[in-house]
């Protein structure tokens, strides 16, 4: 696809997000060639910096976080087309400015360029920059200029309602792009590759088949350097609400009928309608919450939550959940899904097993033969892999059966692997909304997890810190699913 000039205007260029995952994704895109033959990066910041002292500076942060090597040659064409722009983000005179800009880059393209503008900035900005994207009219074609925004797409189900509101006064609802990156990564976006482009796995993709399915989430990095964000978060909000929510629909979705954008986020919000809402009296017997406590690792003192940054010595918020959920559908009546996520987790791994249910009359007598049920990993990261368990007969004289795994390797396929921002970035160039989130469907999934919640933030937990740092969570999680004779695979 030819793509149309493009300016892309980064409100916060200044800041982490742009250092460490937008500026080294524009830079792998345009040594793929995948860049529009006329762009410009506009970079918005408050500083007062020229043109070269920016350029240094992403320079320097492309050398530590880009995936493609920095050349000389490549480094010459890309900051050739980086621009610093000084903004101030609440005062009219600086959009009138941009205005001018925009039109500037238009005279030099000789056209009406596309404008993608890119808020990498906090959610309390959101507001006045639309508001003023607005009045200054700098979004004035509703085919050619997109917004892209960063989660939290509100803290609760009445404020993403409120956002989403806000958003639909200056933008059209095709032309918003709602980043959830998880989306863009590839193992995850492989799950429907996998699912829809075989004829082997459907058939057997249902309650009569599986027992149940698990998604995993957990990091080994604690609140870093995010604490004051964090505490007003918890990892309900960060990571349930949508990352986990998002893999769970990629896993349960009905076929849609073709690949267009808004098909695929219909079936999405399908699922999230059909998952059973906890009744907030029940909410103990469905979700779990943690925090991690201070430990010695390997010989090194790990600190505990409330001893990081910014966050307050009797904190109350949970920096790792597990949560039960049913689908109330015909496809899934009945089968478990198990979501947990965690920080300072024994080790980083994010990963969905579908545990498919034993066999009715083994042939084979179960305990002789240690039957395993077939079981499916799908690896979304640092490991991307699937693996198929099945029993196989153990090579010798004698009949033996034993758990064999059959694996497709993604860094033996293709050793390059885009980052998701990459994805996500190029698909926003193009005009491809199928990875990013729909107003409906944030709504939808704050509305999933609105009674837990609710019952987090009215209940302190008097158990808190109850994990250790470098563990595998609470005991709590692991009841949730030995209730029902499960394991956290
Ligand atoms: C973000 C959360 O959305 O995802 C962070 O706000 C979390 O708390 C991060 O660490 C995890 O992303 P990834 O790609 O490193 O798994």
């Amino acid at each position: 696809k030819i793509l149309r000039p493009t300016t892309i205007i980064i409100f916060g260029a200044t800041g982490d997000l742009a250092k460490r995952k937008l500026f080294p994704a524009f830079y792998n895109l345009y040594i793929d060639g995948r860049m529009p033959k006329g762009f410009n990066i506009l970079a918005l910041g408050r500083a007062e910096n020229t043109d070269e002292d920016f350029k240094n500076y992403v320079k320097e942060n492309l050398e530590n976080f880009s995936r493609k090597k920095l050349t000389q040659e490549d480094w010459a064409g890309f900051q050739a087309h980086i621009t610093y722009f000084r903004h101030q983000l609440d005062q009219e005179s600086s959009y009138v400015d941009l205005q001018k800009k925009l039109k500037d880059f238009d005279t030099i393209y000789g056209t009406r360029a596309n404008r993608l503008f890119y808020l990498s900035i906090g959610p309390n900005f959101i507001s006045t920059i639309s508001n003023h994207i607005k009045k200054s009219e700098l979004a004035s074609d509703p085919k050619k200029d997109r917004i892209i925004i960063e989660k939290p797409f509100g803290h609760d189900k009445q404020s993403a309602i409120e956002l989403n509101q806000l958003l639909s006064e200056t933008f059209e609802e095709e032309q918003i792009y709602r980043i959830d990156h998880y989306l863009g990564k590839e193992t995850v976006q492989n799950i429907l590759a996998f699912r829809f482009g075989n004829s082997i796995f459907e058939p057997l993709w249902d309650h009569k088949h599986i027992e149940s399915v698990q998604i995993t989430v957990a990091e080994e990095v604690g609140v870093e350097t995010r604490g004051s964000f964090y505490e007003q978060t918890g990892a309900l909000r960060d990571m349930i609400q949508n990352h986990l929510l998002q893999i769970l629909c990629m896993v349960a979705m009905e076929p849609p009928a073709t690949l267009e954008s808004g098909e695929i986020r219909d079936r999405k919000v399908d699922v999230l309608k059909s998952i059973r809402r906890i009744p907030a009296d029940k909410v103990d017997h469905y979700a779990v919450r943690g925090q991690y406590g201070k430990n010695t690792i390997n010989g090194f003192e790990a600190k505990g939550y409330r001893q990081e940054n910014g966050i307050a010595p009797d904190s109350n918020t949970e920096t790792f959940a597990a949560v039960k959920f049913y689908l109330d559908n015909e496809r899934w009546q009945g089968v478990p899904f198990y979501v947990r996520t965690g920080k300072k987790m024994k080790e980083k791994h994010s990963y969905i097993t579908i545990q498919f249910k034993p066999l009715p009359n083994p042939t084979f007598s179960a305990t002789q033969h240690h039957l395993a049920a077939n079981r499916l990993v799908i690896n979304i990261q640092p490991l991307m892999d699937i693996r198929l368990q099945f029993m196989a007969k153990k090579p010798g004289l004698t009949l033996s059966l034993e758990p064999v795994e059959m694996i497709f390797d993604y860094f033996v396929c293709q050793e390059d692997t885009p980052e998701a921002y990459e994805t996500l970035l190029l698909d926003a160039l193009m005009g491809d909304l199928t990875l990013f989130m729909r107003s409906d469907q944030v709504e939808e999934a704050w509305d999933v997890v609105k009674t837990i919640q609710e019952a987090w933030e009215n209940n302190k937990d008097a158990s808190f810190p109850n994990y250790k740092a470098g563990s595998w969570g609470p005991d709590e999680s692991f009841t949730l699913v030995e209730r029902q004779g499960d394991k956290w695979w």
